[in-house]
Order: C-alpha cells, then sequence, then structure tokens
C-alpha cells in the first residue's frame, strides 16, 4: 500500500505526478490556506506532509500519530518544533540552495527600492502628483560605491555579495557566528564585530534564521548607532527583528528607511505604523516567489518525502536531525 500525504498547497503538475507514483495524496486546492481545525482533522491518517508555514507543535504532533516525514516547502523552519520532532523520530526537511539567488534578486530589489524611492515615485507618478519636471523629493541615495553590511553570510548572503561587489562596486562587511574566508578572498569582503558593521554600513542587511538565539536580535539599540542616512532591510524572518524597536527608529528618524520582506506577524496588520511610512517599502513575503523557484522547491520538497518515506536519507533533512 501507498503511503497517505497531504500537500497543504497548490503545487505544479509534474510535482503532483511525481507524488502519484509513491503516494496515495490529497492536495489541498482552494485559494484560501487550509484552517488549523481543518488540518488537524486530516492529520491522523496521514503518514506524510507538506508544509509551507503551518505551525508543527505539540498539539500538531498529538494528532499526526502516523506521520514519519514532514516536508517544508521553505528554506526556513522556524514553524517546526525540533526538539519535539526529534523525540518523535519524525524527519524534517527544508528547501535550502534552489532559492539563493532569487531571494538575492528579491533583497537588492528592495534595497534600490527604498533607497531611490521607487516606489514611492511610481506611487507618486499614479497619483498624479507628478507637476515639475523635477523636484528634491526625487533624490535618493546611491547604492553603487556604497557600504553594505551583511549579517550572516551563508549560501544567501553569498550572492547578495557577489551582486554588491561585482554589480554595484559596493564595499562589504558581514557579520556572522563563524568567519567565511572564501567570500573574503572572493569579494574582498571583511569580517566585523556586529557593531562595526551597524555604525559603519549604509545598508544593514538582516540574512539569520530565526531560532532562540536570533530572535529580537535587532532592537531599538542597534538601530539606534546606525546612521542616519543609512537603510535597513530585512529578508530573513520578522521576528528577528523587533518591529516596535524599528518602528521607534523610524518614527524619530534616527534611520533613513527600511525595505521589509518579512515581519512579526503575517500577513501585517493593515493598521502598522510600517505602512504609513513613504520611505518604508513592504512586500509581502516574496524573497522566493519566482515561478522557476517555487517549483523548484515543490520538487525538491517532494523528492524529500517521499525518500523519507521509503527509507531514504532525503537530500534536504534539516541540519538538527542529521
Ligand atoms: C521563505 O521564507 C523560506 O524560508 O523559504
Amino acid at each position: 500500500m501507498k503511503p497517505i500525504v497531504l500537500v497543504t498547497k497548490r503545487i505544479p503538475k509534474h510535482v503532483e505526478e511525481y507524488i502519484a507514483r509513491y503516494c496515495e495524496y490529497e492536495i489541498w486546492d482552494q485559494e484560501r490556506p487550509m484552517s488549523r481545525h481543518e488540518l488537524l482533522e486530516k492529520l491522523p491518517n496521514l503518514d506524510g506532509i507538506i508544509t509551507t508555514k503551518e505551525k508543527i507543535d505539540k498539539e500538531f504532533l498529538e494528532y499526526a500519530t502516523k506521520v514519519k516525514v514532514i516536508s517544508n516547502i521553505a528554506v526556513g523552519y522556524d514553524n517546526f518544533d525540533v526538539d519535539l520532532m526529534k523525540s518523535k523520530k519524525i524527519i524534517g526537511t527544508h528547501t535550502p540552495n534552489v532559492l539563493d539567488e532569487t531571494v538575492a534578486d528579491t533583497a537588492f530589489g528592495l534595497l534600490i527600492m527604498v533607497s531611490r524611492k521607487l516606489s514611492y515615485l511610481d506611487r507618486f507618478v499614479k497619483d498624479g502628483k507628478w507637476d515639475k519636471i523635477d523636484n528634491e523629493l526625487f533624490l535618493g541615495k546611491d547604492v553603487h560605491n556604497s557600504i553594505l553590511g551583511v549579517i550572516g553570510s551563508g549560501r544567501i548572503g553569498e550572492k547578495i555579495i557577489r551582486r554588491a561587489t561585482l554589480g554595484f562596486n559596493m564595499k562589504v562587511l558581514y557579520h556572522n557566528r563563524s568567519r567565511n574566508e572564501e567570500i573574503e578572498a572572493k569579494y574582498n569582503a571583511q569580517y566585523v564585530t556586529k557593531e562595526k558593521l551597524i555604525k559603519e554600513s549604509d545598508f544593514v542587511m538582516i540574512l539569520l534564521p530565526l531560532n532562540n538565539e536570533t530572535i529580537n536580535y535587532f532592537s531599538y539599540d542597534e538601530f539606534e548607532l546606525m546612521k542616519e542616512d543609512a537603510f535597513f532591510i530585512n529578508i530573513s524572518r520578522g521576528k528577528v527583528v523587533n518591529e516596535k524597536g524599528l518602528t521607534e527608529a523610524l518614527q524619530k528618524k534616527r534611520i533613513a528607511g527600511a525595505g521589509l520582506d518579512v515581519y512579526e506577524k503575517e500577513p501585517i496588520s493593515t493598521s502598522s505604523a510600517l505602512l504609513k511610512m513613504h520611505n518604508v517599502v513592504t512586500l509581502p513575503h516574496v524573497g522566493s516567489a519566482s515561478i522557476k523557484t517555487r517549483n523548484d522547491m515543490a520538487m525538491k520538497a517532494a523528492k524529500n518525502l517521499v525518500d523519507g518515506l521509503y527509507g531514504n536519507q532525503p537530500e534536504d533533512l534539516i541540519k538538527e536531525l542529521k
């Protein structure tokens, strides 16, 4: 008998066909996400599941009595209770590598949008406010030849640093748990303390995974150390940054602006002060959202699921379970 699996979001046809070869399956095919109740109801019957951002916690695992593999379509897996999964010998996988270049593109897009005011100016023109040919309001900050500070220099960080140095002639400072001699040699990136990076960068970019060590890694005290004309970019996880501290720093004009793809709570509340600020660009968590990359992520997740269910070590087992 084939294992029974659930996929909690729509996936491309060829990925569905791959799953069909090995599993009995159900795909949540609706536009709206599955409710928690709908999800819990299905769990007792499942051997495996492909998730995106669903919380894999004590309650989930109490219902998922037969589940052997949880395959996340995302590189981040802060939705997993890793210790609990480990104690229950559940295999957890994610989708690294295939999204690196796409996320790096998004990071750079955000950086340019916010520093050169591109989304603000787009709205300005469309709102019919372009009444004189030039205006001091249009002036932004150059990206080329500036200083980029990257906090978290893993796979995605490296792709961003490549764009920064080869494409924009930026000087790169980086901070990480460990040094990365390869990016130092290749891109002349300089390893510095968190404090030096924050104080000296024109753009501070956060690329840390969310875990107990990184939650609230950046709060008002850090923003206060930044240059007043520097920008802050977050493309990792919202909770790595204390949003109240960020909002306060922006309100007090302690920093020049922010480019955000992620938030403490997603979707962000429509009443958030951040949405009222011209110098904040807000994207709806789309770092990896190109058609090709999302297809590749779905295929990777399907392969990880099938491998785990059939007793082969999945390629992308999360590191805590290796
Ligand atoms: C997206 O946020 C991911 O973790 O892949």
